[in-house]
């Protein structure tokens, strides 16, 4: 077993018991954080903080949107850690596929709770009970979905285009104590993103410049560098990791 020296920081992570969130938490805890993770699912959620080590690690299962699980999840961070510093607004839902012109404003409505105003409120209550008084900082995952139009998931676009936004406005009035960017990510190999490359890989990886697709570990490195000293001049900041595909034609 390594010893990693602790950093003496924490952090929160939504919806991590797999994919990009897992992987963020498996890069701060690397650098000696120790770190809450949530998601819904209570038996998937137990198993990654068994496999990540319960040791330096708590879960709190709910639902990102929901407001009582969010003051939860905050106040049990602070009872086994004493302090976060950190807050990744990680989880996020792309229910849907097809027009905007037939969406379901339902669907529409949910989108924008699940993945827009569930990060407000998590930045929200982390604000009131450390930040404010104590500094840290925010990372938002939004995704290139927000960077242009994205036919066929508008919505999911549209949130992410929205949190991109919220991030600049938490940056400004979080100033000078908290610093809150955000990451943007191609597609990265994850449950969520399955149907995008599932049985074609190695052409869905042709189109990337760097050419394969993400893994968590290229966000974990990405967020870990974001909430670190390094990063203390940039706020407001949007960082696409995306293996350079937005620099081919069509998509910028
Ligand atoms: N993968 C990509 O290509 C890609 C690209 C750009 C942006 N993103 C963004 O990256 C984030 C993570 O996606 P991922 O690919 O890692 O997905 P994933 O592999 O499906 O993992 C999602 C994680 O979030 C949890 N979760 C889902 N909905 C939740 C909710 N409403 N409340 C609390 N937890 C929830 C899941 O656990 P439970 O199911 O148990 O809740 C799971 O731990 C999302 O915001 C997504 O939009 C992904």
């Amino acid at each position: 077993m390594t010893t990693v020296e602790l950093s003496g920081k924490v952090a929160l992570i939504t919806g991590a018991s797999r994919g990009i969130g897992y992987g963020i938490a498996e890069a701060l805890l690397a650098r000696g954080d120790r770190v809450c993770i949530t998601g819904r699912n209570e038996d998937a959620l137990k198993e990654a903080v068994e496999a990540l080590g319960a040791d330096r690690v708590i879960g709190v299962a709910g639902k990102a949107h929901d407001e009582a699980h969010q003051a939860v999840a905050v106040e049990r961070t602070l009872e086994a850690f004493g302090r976060v510093d950190h807050l990744v607004n990680n989880a996020g839902t792309n229910p849907v596929f097809g027009p905007i012109a037939d969406l379901d404003l339902n669907v529409a409505r949910k989108v924008f709770e699940t993945n827009v105003v569930s990060a407000l409120g998590f930045a929200q209550k982390t604000w009131h009970a450390w930040q404010k008084d104590n500094g840290g900082s925010i990372v938002n995952i939004t995704s290139v979905a927000g960077l242009s139009a994205s036919p066929f998931i508008g919505a999911y676009g549209i949130s992410k285009a929205a949190m991109d936004n919220l991030t600049r406005q938490l940056a400004h009035e979080y100033a000078p104590r908290v610093r809150v960017n955000s990451i943007a990510p191609a597609v990265v190999k994850t449950k969520f993103a399955q149907a995008l490359y599932e049985g074609r890989e190695e052409e869905a990886a042709a189109a990337y410049p760097l050419g394969r697709l993400g893994v968590p570990a290229d966000i974990g490195g990405a967020a870990a560098f974001l909430t670190s000293a390094q990063a203390d001049w940039i706020t407001g900041q949007t960082l696409v990791v995306d293996g350079g595909i937005f620099l081919k034609a069509g998509h910028n």
